[in-house]
């Protein structure tokens, strides 16, 4: 595994829509392990491959409960509504109050590139939300309500914020 840098906002690769993974080749294999390593030492709970410069349509995320990976994924239903704070590891030192649907169903494929189904709601269905935006080059920045004024520890919970910032 190796750490990937992760390109900020104003990089062209982060407004471009994400390709389709046609199939898990050790290439996709290896950078969705390189993704993950990346996420972790910037302690990130989401991570989309246009943050490392690939344009692919790779997300994954850890917001606690272990690794997930999603390759290819759609939002297949979503209901409910919230405003709450996100950061971006591709935004630094910015928080912004988003809505986002509270409860979701994605479908799309694993590291292995079997299919899967998952439900998320919390933190977990806004960092997926977040992240899939991602692969469809929108920013927080273009879904922002209003700037959030973050000076020390978060008493909210913040996609992408790490535990320790
Ligand atoms: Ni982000």
């Amino acid at each position: 595994m190796a750490k990937l840098p992760i390109v900020t906002v104003g990089d062209p690769v982060l407004e471009q829509t994400a390709e389709e993974v046609p199939r898990i080749t050790k290439k996709v294999a290896k950078l969705i392990d390189d993704m993950l390593e990346t996420m972790y030492e910037a302690n990130g709970i989401g991570l989309a491959a246009p943050q490392v410069g690939v344009s692919k349509r790779i997300i994954v995320l850890d917001v606690g409960e272990g690794p997930v990976v999603l390759v290819n994924p759609k939002i297949a239903a979503s209901s409910g509504e919230e405003i709450d704070v996100e950061g971006c590891l591709s935004i630094p030192e910015r928080w912004v109050y988003v809505k986002r649907a509270t409860e979701l169903e994605v479908t799309g494929r694993d590291e292995k590139g079997k299919p899967v189904r998952i439900q998320a709601d919390g933190l977990f269905a806004r960092a997926l939300q977040h992240e899939i935006d991602h692969l469809d080059g929108v920013l927080m920045l273009d879904r922002m309500i209003a700037e959030a004024e973050i000076i020390e520890e978060p008493e909210v919970e913040v996609a992408e914020l790490g535990k320790g910032e």
